[in-house]
């Protein structure tokens, strides 16, 4: 019996456990009353009177030793369980790459902010339109040669449906479904039947503004285009318009700004003149009023188109317009997220 103990005490020592679960199957497998150390105690009856003391003690012992040794196991375990909770929630998490806004978009937005500051509101329109919104709404005579001067696509002829050239179609829409006062802002994408260059690109963006009211006269586009200007560029910014021709518009001018980039000195960029182009605008000629069903006797109103490629070149100096649609991250990656 004492070399049962004996034995017994060397399996107990040796005992290990990975998970609590395991921890109470070692103390029903030695300290519950079928378990092993209880069966040992059931033996001491039988055991020989004069070994009786000195095997009871020795009983004694590996129960203590048994009940020890599945304590110290018990504890053990969640010390390490403790560890492994260690966790400090107050660190901040690993920065995640958060994506840039195109520089398109921070243009267009910041353009629609300045607008919107004057009390004009986003109007959009298709992108694929019909013949009627693009040009003859707008005083394009069906075999006028200003057609000419835009390269379009065409999806169908006759009925004509197309991609818009500009976006001035989006007044003939907005005229023709609202009265005045209006005062729109119209962003959105153009298509041109263009050879791609880093000049030119068969698919670019626009802003068109349209107010139309009573008594809106040539001032209130010049002081408009004035405060833009100075918002998008910086307060020292200069303006000349120049005498120019849309069918749309009558009168209708184009607008420089001091060149932003040698501050009017003249250099490579505004080739030596001071001045750059940024866009077009005018005086809604009536008829186009008219064919709106606008009564040009009550209402008058202007116009401005801009090109977005162009304002972010000037502002981000960007060399070729085939970035803007190349998705080169690293190129991307230059413009902040701030917007
Ligand atoms: N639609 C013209 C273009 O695509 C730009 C433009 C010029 C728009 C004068 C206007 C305007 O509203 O008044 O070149």
């Amino acid at each position: 019996m004492l070399e049962k103990i004996n034995n017994l005490k060397g399996v107990i020592e040796s005992l290990n456990a990975s998970s609590v679960e395991e921890v109470e199957a070692l103390r029903i497998k030695y300290l519950s009353k079928k378990g092993e150390v209880s069966a040992l105690f059931n033996d001491f009856r039988n055991a020989p009177n004069e070994q009786k003391r000195e095997i009871g003690q020795k009983l004694n012992e590996l129960k203590n030793l048994a009940t020890d040794k599945i304590n110290a196991l018990k504890e053990n375990l969640s010390n390490k369980l403790e560890d492994e909770c260690t966790i400090d929630l107050t660190r901040t998490s690993a920065p995640l790459p958060l994506g840039k806004r195109h520089p398109i978009s921070l243009v267009r937005n910041e353009i629609i902010s300045i607008f919107s500051r004057l009390g004009f509101s986003i109007a959009e329109g298709p992108e694929i339109e019909d013949d009627w919104h693009v040009f003859s709404a707008l005083n394009f005579a069906a075999d006028h040669p200003a057609r000419d001067m835009q390269d379009t696509f065409f999806i169908q002829r006759s009925p004509d449906v197309l991609l818009r050239t500009h976006t001035s179609s989006v007044q003939s829409r907005i005229m023709t479904s609202q009265q005045p006062p209006i005062r729109i802002i119209c962003p959105g994408r153009v298509y041109r039947n263009e050879a791609i260059s880093a000049r030119a690109h068969c698919f670019f963006h626009q802003i068109e503004a349209l107010y139309i009211d009573k008594d809106v006269s040539f001032t209130d586009v010049t002081q408009t285009l004035l405060y833009f200007a100075r918002e998008m560029f910086g307060q020292d910014t200069k303006i000349r318009l120049r005498p120019s021709y849309f069918p749309f518009t009558e009168p209708s001018a184009e607008m420089d700004i001091s060149c932003n980039i040698c501050g009017g000195e003249g250099c490579g960029f505004c080739k030596h003149t001071g001045w750059v182009e940024i866009l077009g605008c005018g005086m809604v000629d009536p008829n186009v009023l008219e064919s709106c069903g606008i009564d040009s006797k009550e209402y008058s109103g202007f116009a401005l188109g801009m090109g977005v490629e162009r304002i972010t070149n000037l502002k981000y100096r960007v060399k070729d317009l085939r970035m803007f649609s190349e998705n080169d991250v690293r190129f991307l990656d230059e413009f902040e997220a701030a917007h």
